[in-house]
């Protein structure tokens, strides 16, 4: 099969923002204790952060990561995780009916994040709790006020604030398993009035509103007006959430989810922009895709046992197919990057994640680590506009899609073009050919692949069966893309 991607240099989508590359820890699981942190670990540091996690979390250059949940933070009291650990309250999870012993909260995450080389992106609970909370923990975090809660930092050691900049008002207030989901005029008074407050705080920060916790939640469109008829003013993105899996147990369709998230995009995108048209607005609202990811295990709410503390839960193990959806998805955020600023890869470690770890054991890279870390490393610059030319695949439902997804980065800082490409066939390889229109001697330097013969083919402990590798190149530029593939092609220009 043949394909043919053109990109023009002068057809920009937009510059990217480095946080599109973000992902997410959340109190649930293994994903801080004995993922992020664990004191007695043979390669933890002073603070009992593993060396060996946060090595791999550097592999990945991951910009931004979201904080304390997800559903977590809507039963969370963010004082709890604050100051002396010996006086810390030990107390129940409701949202994954686990036992949380606040031994890591904001202080040691902040200071996580310094270590791993990332920013954090703190969510507030607006379940249980709402604009006084979300008052206090700014002030906490970010004011250099002689004030109660700024003084409370400085007495738990913490003189500097801790300059927090994005903030996400609540998680998922749509969903009914949310602790204190609201109706949509229930959530949008709410955040509009905590957003106000917060900005009153700390006018620096960047504000994140829910927006749908799934794309066909039935309040879709509905939810998103009534928040920004309310909140125009005072945020800045509103975010989405969507999860994919193959339970189907059919591979087209499952890696043309690539489409589905881009038209999740486009909707909520232009939802913003209609409400901006409405009120004669100057300011554009952007998008935060602050969770995304595949999630076979998607369903379930808590670890056999209740009642535990980091039991093991939502550990899925991915497969090639898995790293190949991924590898797709983060081409719709990298094609979306006029609207989406931030997107989280949820999670990061342990649970529903490309880092995993044993306890008191080795760490290792799932199959979705690769693409992930491709991307994010690569895939910084320009996005530019292209016109693709292949054959189409039909799915089970009828609908057409290109074999070929991809997308072209124009990184102007080192004079590459950097094209991130698919081939879905799963019977075919493909021959791309590549025009790089108002690019002068532009040449392929570089051509890295994640390919398994297996689909189902996964990465353990012991064993990295799904690696990327790098292909010859050759001598009469043929490029070949393998059939179901996933590929990273460097210009240089
Ligand atoms: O990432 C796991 C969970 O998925 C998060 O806690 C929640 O926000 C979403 O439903």
């Amino acid at each position: 099969m043949k394909a043919k991607i053109t990109a023009n240099k002068n057809f920009i989508i937009s510059e990217i923002d480095k946080r599109i590359y973000g992902s997410f820890i959340e109190h649930i699981g293994r994903a801080v204790y004995n993922g992020i942190y664990e004191p007695e670990h043979s390669t933890a540091d002073d603070a009992g952060f593993r060396g060996d996690v946060i090595e791999l979390v550097k592999k990945l250059n991951v910009p931004i990561v979201r904080y304390p949940g997800g559903n977590f933070v809507s039963g969370y009291n963010w004082e709890d995780g604050t100051g002396d650990k010996a006086k810390r309250p030990q107390k129940q999870d409701l949202a994954w009916f686990a036992i949380e012993t606040n031994e890591v909260g904001i202080d040691e995450f902040q200071e996580w994040a310094k270590r791993a080389d990332t920013e954090v992106m703190m969510a507030v609970n607006l379940g249980t709790r709402g604009v006084e909370d979300a008052k206090n923990c700014i002030e906490y975090c970010n004011a250099d006020t002689d004030t109660y809660y700024a003084n409370l930092r400085r007495k738990n050691g913490f003189e500097k604030p801790f300059g927090i900049k994005v903030w996400c008002l609540g998680n998922e207030m749509d969903g009914r398993w949310q602790i204190g989901a609201k109706t949509p005029q229930e959530y949008a008074r709410l955040a509009t009035e905590t957003a106000k407050v917060m900005k009153m705080v700390d006018p620096s920060i960047e504000l994140v509103a829910c927006g749908s916790s799934v794309p066909y939640q039935k309040t879709f469109g509905e939810w998103e007006l009534t928040l920004l008829e309310h909140a125009y003013d005072y945020i800045d993105y509103v975010s989405l959430h969507s999860y994919y899996n193959n339970k189907a147990n059919d591979t087209p369709s499952f890696l043309a989810r690539a489409e589905e998230m881009d038209l999740f995009i486009k909707g909520t995108a232009a939802i913003c922009d209609a409400i901006k048209a409405k009120k004669h607005h100057t300011k554009t609202v952007n998008l935060s895709f602050d969770e995304w990811n595949v999630w076979k295990s998607i369903g379930t709410t808590s670890a056999p046992e209740k009642w535990t503390k980091a039991p093991h839960f939502l550990e899925d193990v991915y497969n090639f197919e898995d790293a190949l959806l991924v590898g797709c998805l983060l081409m719709t955020l990298q094609n979306n990057c006029d609207r989406v600023k931030m997107a989280c890869l949820a999670q990061l470690v342990n649970v529903i994640a490309p880092i995993m770890t044993e306890n008191g054991g080795s760490a290792w890279m799932q199959t979705i680590f690769y693409p992930f870390m491709y991307a994010s490393n690569y895939g910084r610059g320009k996005t530019l506009r292209t016109i693709v030319e292949c054959d189409n695949y039909r799915t089970k439902n009828n609908k057409e899609y290109p074999f070929l997804y991809s997308s072209v980065i124009d990184n102007t800082d080192k004079g590459e073009l950097i094209v991130f490409a698919a081939n879905r066939s799963l019977d075919e390889d493909m021959e791309l050919e590549l025009s790089a229109e108002n690019y002068e001697n532009c040449k392929l330097i570089e051509h890295i692949q994640l390919y398994s013969d297996d689909l189902t083919a996964c990465n353990d402990k012991d064993c990295q069966r799904v690696v990327p590798d790098e292909v010859p190149l050759a001598e009469d530029g043929t490029i070949l893309l393998k059939k179901h593939s996933w590929n990273m092609l460097r210009l240089k220009y």
